[in-house]
């Protein structure tokens, strides 16, 4: 018996650290100046947390901020609606702000963030994703920096919930709700 056997192991540890060291190279390669991280809470805690240190290994010495928002109202299904439950703290006039999320889905809640700190008078509002899930855009919005382009399945892991759990897995993967391709997940 494994400690996960519901769960398919779509990116792993290792995959997911090579990756991230790329994005990292590749934000320094843009020359950020004054550099603000904001992470959106809580999905992209993991993903920020590694990212911010690789940043730090390329050069980088960017400061660090949260916002808390909330696109779903539980489970799975997308509410629609972006609601701020924590804002960031700092002043983000005139800054290179690094955006940092989870996952880019409808992409309503990169839209929103952006346009915040945007209309809040950034200098510069990049985005920084681990995964884009294709084809699902309701907004149009593109990512500068994107981990992984991701199958249209509902995943898990590297700080991603279904109603709380999951969040803990140190690598991306997929709950077997009983509704998904089972070509996907591991067979007993
Ligand atoms: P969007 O606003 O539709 O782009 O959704 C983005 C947010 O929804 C992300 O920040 C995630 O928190 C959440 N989300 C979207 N797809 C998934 C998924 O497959 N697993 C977990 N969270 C997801
Ligand atoms: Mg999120």
């Amino acid at each position: 018996m494994t400690a996960n056997p519901r769960i398919r192991v779509l990116f792993d540890e290792n995959t997911i650290a090579k990756r991230i060291e790329e994005l990292a190279q590749q934000i320094a390669n843009a020359r950020p100046e004054n550099l603000l991280v904001v992470a959106v809470l809580k999905g992209s805690f993991m993903f920020a947390a590694d990212l911010i240190r690789a940043l730090h290994r390329v050069g980088l010495a960017p400061q660090v901020e949260f916002v808390h928002l909330s696109s779903y109202l539980d489970g799975t299904v997308s509410s629609g609606q972006v609601t701020i439950l924590r804002d960031v703290e700092s002043d983000v006039r005139g800054r290179d702000v690094l955006l940092v999320d989870d996952i880019l889905e409808s992409g309503r809640t990169v839209t929103f963030a952006k346009d915040l700190l945007m209309a809040r008078g950034a200098k510069r509002v990049s985005t920084a994703v681990l995964l884009e899930k294709p084809g699902k855009r309701a907004v149009s919005i593109h990512a500068d920096y994107v981990g992984f382009t991701c199958p249209d399945l509902f995943v898990v892991g590297y700080g991603m919930d279904v109603a709380h759990s999951y969040r803990q897995l140190p690598f991306v993967g997929v709950v077997d709700h009983g509704n998904q391709d089972p070509d996907l997940f591991d067979k007993p």
